[in-house]
């Protein structure tokens, strides 16, 4: 227990609007005084907002990834939104139509290694799936410490 975080500090869970807060409340994540101090990495935003995959989009994955929490926390500002689910650019999204999408690129391949890819799974499994982007078992690896995704939904 005592090498896992959650044995730091543990709260009643809440909803989508309070994510970020509670991420930079809680004590898992150290209270780092500079974009390198502080026990965590950059994967610990992963679930918690849209600028995720904007910082994603525009600095690739291990450009997201790499160091420590604290490095771009100055970017991630945005509660869970429409944009972790949705792509928010497209003509259908606009004309009112869900235009559902992944907006992990690390679930993405998860699901293509099962063979579930998403643009081929029934409308049903699209819903349940863009909430798997986050709610889902996970761990972290490799140099950047990047999300890696497995379990029910996309074991690896
Ligand atoms: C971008 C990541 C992300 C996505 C996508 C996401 N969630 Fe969440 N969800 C979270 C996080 C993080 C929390 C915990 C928030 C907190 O406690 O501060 C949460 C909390 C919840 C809770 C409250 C849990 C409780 O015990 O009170 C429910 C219910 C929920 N999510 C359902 C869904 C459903 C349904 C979907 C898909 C339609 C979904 N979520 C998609 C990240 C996500
Ligand atoms: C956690 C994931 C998630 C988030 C966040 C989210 N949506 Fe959705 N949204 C869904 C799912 C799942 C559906 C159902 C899609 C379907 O009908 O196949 C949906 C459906 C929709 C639809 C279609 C409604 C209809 O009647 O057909 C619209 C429009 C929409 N969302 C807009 C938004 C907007 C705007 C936001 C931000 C304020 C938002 N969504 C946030 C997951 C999400």
């Amino acid at each position: 227990m005592g090498r896992l975080r959650f044995a730091k500090d543990y709260n009643k869970a809440r909803g989508h609007f309070y994510a970020l807060d509670d991420v930079r409340q809680t004590l898992r994540t150290g209270g780092p005084t500079d974009p390198k101090s502080g026990p965590m990495p950059m994967a610990c935003w992963s679930c918690k907002s849209p600028d995720v995959a904007r910082v994603i989009d525009e600095r690739g994955e291990d450009g997201y990834f790499e160091g420590k929490w604290a490095r771009l926390g100055a970017e991630i500002s945005n509660p869970i939104g429409c944009a972790d689910c949705h792509d928010t650019r497209s003509d259908k999204f606009k004309n009112g139509e869900p235009e559902l999408a992944l907006t992990r690129p690390y679930v993405e391949r998860a699901f293509e290694a099962i063979g579930k890819k998403f643009d081929e799974q029934s409308r049903l499994d699209k819903q349940a799936s863009v909430c798997a982007q986050c709610h889902v078992e996970y761990y972290f690896t490799g140099p950047t410490k990047a999300v890696k995704s497995h379990g029910i939904w996309a074991p690896q």
